[in-house]
């Protein structure tokens, strides 16, 4: 299986970083799997044939180096020329996530299917705005398109709707999407106020310097669109999911909470309300007992409430190199398997 990486920033590297520990142990053979391309805006690109050497590859972006300084590795091809030149089976797509307009990200994922390339990728922006059109378009291909990351990072929430799950009907969704308004909410119930909070996330690299997407709830609506599509077949436009953030909790209502034995959680929502299918995302207070208040720091969780089992939680990580790197390598078996 040819790979092209289109991004290799955190994510991608984490996933490079996984191949070259199952090619090594042999814990996972993936002997015949080959990263043959690279291209990313900084740090370059690469194109060979015969397979990229990964450890040569990390060490290079490690110490700053870019992969287009190599001779033998190609000529500097950017994303759509890579996708469109190169001699591959699948591409991996790990560019920055835009929800307003999911570019560049949409372009990468139509060349790639249009090509009759597979696409794994952890980009919030393509499916948030258009999952419907891109998985037709995949299937007018005869290719999968898989984003297991785009939600929940490594933890199979969309794997366990599409497998274990599958047979029973989900009559709602809701869960802890976003890690750094969980720890925030956390240790404001441990004493912090909002802004230091928030301050100690950012110190953490859990919340960027401009932390909006977080706490204004947009991260957590991209993937409760996400999730509305592929779980419930309904495309609902952000604009119309209405969406509130953390900004209005502060430390005396999350303390009030916690004296009646409830928590503060931002919860994204979708459900199913006689034909329709709604969402939301806004903080919710939810009882102590539910196995969601136990989720704490920037953890993620989601209950998928279901006709057959009722109420079924599944917790894990949201977030990391390894971890998103890991829903990656899941996507990209799948796509093996299924070839
Ligand atoms: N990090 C996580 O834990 C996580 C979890 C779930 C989902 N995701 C999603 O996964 C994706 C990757 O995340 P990340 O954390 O790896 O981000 P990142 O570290 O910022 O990496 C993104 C990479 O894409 C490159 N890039 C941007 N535009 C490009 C273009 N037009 N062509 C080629 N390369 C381009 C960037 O290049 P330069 O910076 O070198 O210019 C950067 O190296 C994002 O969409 C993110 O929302 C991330």
């Amino acid at each position: 299986m040819r790979i092209v990486l289109i991004g290799f920033g955190t994510v991608a590297q984490g996933l490079a970083e996984l191949l070259l520990s199952h090619l090594e142990n042999g814990a996972l053979d993936i002997s015949d799997w080959r990263v043959v391309g690279i291209s990313d805006t900084l740090k370059g690109s690469a194109y060979h044939e015969g397979g990229l050497p990964l450890r040569r590859v990390l060490d290079m972006v490690g110490c700053g180096q870019s992969l287009s300084s190599v001779a033998d590795w190609g000529t500097p091809w950017n994303a759509l020329t890579m996708i469109e030149h190169a001699d591959a089976d699948v591409v991996v797509e790990a560019t920055y996530t835009d929800i307003e307009t999911a570019r560049p990200a949409l372009d990468h994922v139509r060349a790639a299917i249009e090509r009759g390339m597979h696409v794994a990728t952890t980009n919030k922006g393509p499916l948030a705005l258009a999952a419907k059109e891109l998985t037709k378009l995949a299937a007018e291909h005869h290719v999968s398109l898989r984003y297991e990351g785009t939600v929940m990072a490594g933890t199979p929430l969309l794997n366990l709707i599409r497998g274990p799950l599958a047979g029973s009907r989900i009559t709602e969704m809701r869960g802890i999407l976003n890690g750094t308004t969980n720890y925030v909410l956390s240790r404001m119930e441990e004493g912090l106020d909002y802004s230091g909070a928030l301050a100690e996330a950012q110190e953490l690299g859990y919340a960027e310097a401009v932390p909006n997407a977080d706490v204004l709830g947009h991260d957590a609506l991209a993937k409760v669109a996400i999730l509305a599509a592929t779980v419930f077949g309904a495309s609902i436009p952000l604009a119309e999911i209405p969406c509130r953030g953390i900004t209005g909790i502060t430390r005396e209502k999350v303390a009030r909470a916690a004296a009646s034995g409830r928590r503060h959680k931002l919860l994204g929502r979708v459900w199913r309300e006689n034909d329709r299918v709604r969402a939301s995302v806004g903080p919710e207070l939810i009882g102590r007992e539910h196995p969601l208040a136990a989720v704490h720091g920037a953890g993620n969780a989601m209950t998928v409430v279901t006709e057959a089992l009722g109420e079924v939680t599944i917790v894990g990580p949201g977030a990391g190199r390894r971890e998103t790197g890991f829903a990656l390598l899941n996507d990209l078996i799948h796509i093996q398997n299924h070839r």
